[in-house]
């Protein structure tokens, strides 16, 4: 491992720490692994959520992205970003500032699964002559919304909608349970097959004009073919985390987010450092406790990033870890001050807990950015 530059160990924390080289390499790695199987990658922005992570992601202010609220939208689209879906099913509420972003001229496009949603679409559209962009979720995996492919209500909503489909979009969120690189692959095979079986329908029924846009980390990591899928969205590929390593999509190196933090004391009957990280810090989420490999609240590294075996933050409360030292570890080599970095399970949650990010960049300088907030 390298030596750390100054400024690591200088700030307070706990701190999010964001390695650049790191989030580049896993960035243009998938954006080539795509690209070569016959695609192009609408990144979802939602793991970060800054507008500097967007630059490293889009090459251009209309490169396609993917964002998970309209807050996100709304600040892309003040920096200029352009082509956007919003991929979470419209709650009719929010048309009104989907349309007020249309009429911006960005091209924000929306989802849905249900008639409810389109009669809500094309009465605004209606009342107020606006034309939306939808695309119609499709169920691959049984593990949240969307449409079952041969579900007849595929063609019923796409016609209902009328110039106001674009689309058909799914996510196998289901893919986080797999483990091996054989059952990645069909999972892959399974989602792009959902939409091809709904796009066939609407084929049938007259409908001809459907962009088809599939993806998770791990499926965009392991789907061999994608030359007949309009888009391939994935998000928290740009630092991974615990859950991804779990699941065999990269390894701990590979994992650009930690969570820098001060050890505060000792339990020495107990054989515990108290560090100020807790679960502000972290997040709450235990996305590995139904894993293979559990790391409990993240798993620990000196700050230079060497891996501590077997060490993990046990237990959290709001601003305390708990760090169960095992065989081989001594309380004195942990010395009140001393600082470690935390892998984070799911990066998403836990950059959700921090409104700056601290960057260091390739060439070892600081950078900070800031985090869109809100829904
Ligand atoms: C609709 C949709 N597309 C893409 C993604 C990105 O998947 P991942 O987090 O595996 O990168 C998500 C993640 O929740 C999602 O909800």
């Amino acid at each position: 491992m390298s030596t750390i530059p100054d400024w690591i160990t200088q700030l307070d924390t706990p701190y999010l720490l964001i390695d650049e080289a790191k989030l580049k390499s896993n960035i243009s790695y998938l954006k080539q692994r795509v690209e070569a199987r016959g695609s192009h990658l609408r990144p979802h922005l939602k793991t970060l959520r800054t507008l500097e992570a967007a630059e490293y992601l889009l090459s251009n202010k209309d490169s396609p992205a993917t964002v998970s609220t309209l807050a996100e939208a709304e600040a892309y689209a003040r920096a200029g970003y352009t082509n956007l879906l919003y991929a979470v099913g419209i709650a009719p509420a929010k048309l009104k500032r989907v349309a007020a972003l249309r009429q911006q001229g960005i091209n924000l496009q929306i989802l849905l699964d249900n008639m409810a949603q389109v009669q809500a679409v094309t009465q605004f559209a209606n009342q107020f002559e606006q034309d939306f962009s939808v695309f119609i979720e499709i169920d691959s995996d049984d593990h949240r919304g969307g449409i079952k492919p041969q579900d007849p209500q595929v063609v019923t909503l796409a016609k209902e909608l009328g110039p106001h489909f674009t689309g058909l979009m799914t996510h196998a969120g289901g893919s986080y349970a797999c483990n091996t690189a054989t059952a990645l692959r069909a999972f892959a095979e399974q989602e792009c097959n959902a939409v091809r079986q709904a796009e066939k329908q609407l084929n049938d029924a007259g409908i001809n004009s459907c962009v088809t846009s599939v993806g998770s980390t791990p499926t965009a990591h392991f789907g061999e073919e994608f030359s007949d899928i309009s888009e391939v969205r994935a998000g928290v590929y740009t630092t991974f985390d615990l859950v991804m390593k779990n699941i065999g999509v990269c390894d701990f190196s590979d994992i650009a987010m930690s969570v820098v933090t001060t050890i505060i004391g000792h339990n020495k009957e107990k054989n515990w450092l108290l560090t100020d990280s807790g679960w502000m810090a972290l997040s709450r989420d235990r996305g590995t406790a139904s894993q293979d490999n559990d790391y409990a609240y993240g798993q620990v590294c000196k700050t230079d990033g060497t891996f501590l075996d077997g060490l993990c933050v046990n237990s959290t409360s709001q601003e305390h870890g708990v760090i169960e030292l095992g065989d081989g570890y001594h309380p004195e080599d942990f010395p009140v001050g001393q600082q470690l970095r935390i892998l984070p399970n799911h990066a998403c949650a836990t950059a959700a807990m921090h409104p700056v990010y601290h960057v260091l960049m390739s060439d070892r300088s600081h950078n900070t950015w800031q985090r869109i907030i809100g829904w």
